[in-house]
């Protein structure tokens, strides 16, 4: 497979470890050095394909809309005063034309799994992505990766996998599956075990925030019942639909829902642009 028709991205999160700095920001629109998070979220989405984009949100997130919205003034003022690097940059973060935007609130936290089944009657056929933005991954665009993997006749998911210290396993939803210990791409997996203590942990694969979904999963998202935290957990029913299978990509993930994962995203994006400047001095 290649091409991904939906992406869904749960923006709808009260990102309460970043508070105070979310207080009246949504945490998606945090900057990474110069770019919101959302930004780059959107460029992942646009590089596997997608040509229409749900934003599963919150009526006190309104920013997320108009950060979306066209900035047709805004480039112009740019363009008339000869800032074309501000301008390219701008550029980069808006929808192309031929791309929907769909906003769908959900009202009450319940989890990610119940934001993903907010966004489910706006499906266009075919297997959908999800981004959750605060996972920033750098380097070669995880879901283009995983959707140029994503084999529909064998897979009911495709679920975007990390190896971590065995002491940081319970942070994490974590693979049950034979093979984290081995370099496979592609592993097979029996399901998850949600924030495990290392010594119960089946493996060191823990999930990250990129999937891709079957409609198996949609159907047994009706069913799942609310899991660990009292919320509707995306987990249970990626597992509930069984076929899972963990990717492991190969760009660099920061965790940008926790203060400490936004400074060393900030200071590996800081040294990117650096590096970009130099080569193009170069040449
Ligand atoms: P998090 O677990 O990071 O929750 O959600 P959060 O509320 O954003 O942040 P903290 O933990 O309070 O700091 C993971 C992703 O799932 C989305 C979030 O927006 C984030 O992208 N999410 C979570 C929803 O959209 N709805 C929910 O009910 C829960």
């Amino acid at each position: 497979m290649s091409d991904l028709p939906t992406v869904i991205f749960p923006v709808a999160g009260l990102g309460t470890r970043m508070l105070p700095a979310t207080k009246v920001v949504p945490k998606e629109l945090l900057p990474v050095y110069d770019t919101p998070l959302l930004q780059f979220a959107l460029q992942e989405a646009l590089a596997a394909g997608a040509r229409r984009l749900i934003f599963v949100s919150h009526p006190e997130k309104g920013a997320i809309e108009a950060f979306l919205r066209p900035a047709d003034r805004l480039e112009a003022t740019l363009a008339a005063k000869g800032k074309q690097d501000v301008l390219e940059a701008v550029r980069e973060g808006r929808v192309p034309e031929d791309v929907e935007v769909i906003f769908v609130m959900q009202e009450e936290q319940l989890g990610l799994g119940h934001a993903v089944l907010c966004a489910a009657p706006h499906l266009l056929d075919g297997p959908v992505g999800v981004i959750l933005p605060d996972d920033l991954i750098l380097g070669t665009p995880c879901l283009a990766e995983m959707a140029a993997a994503f084999d529909p006749d064998r897979m009911g998911s495709l679920v975007a996998a990390q190896q971590v210290p065995r002491n940081r396993v319970s942070s994490y939803g974590i693979f049950d599956c034979d093979g984290g210990a081995t370099g496979d791409v592609v592993t097979a997996a029996r399901g998850f075990v949600e924030k495990p203590s290392p010594e119960k942990a089946p493996s060191n694969l823990a999930a990250v925030g990129r999937y891709i979904l079957s409609s198996d999963v949609f159907g047994a998202l009706r069913g799942v019942g609310r899991g660990a935290g009292g919320e509707i957990q995306l987990t249970d029913a990626i597992a509930a639909a069984g076929r899972v299978h963990a990717f492991r990509f190969s760009g660099k993930r920061h965790d940008c829902g926790c203060k400490d994962g936004m400074v060393e995203a900030t200071l590996a994006v800081q040294s990117a642009r650096r590096d970009r400047h130099l080569s193009m001095a170069a040449e």
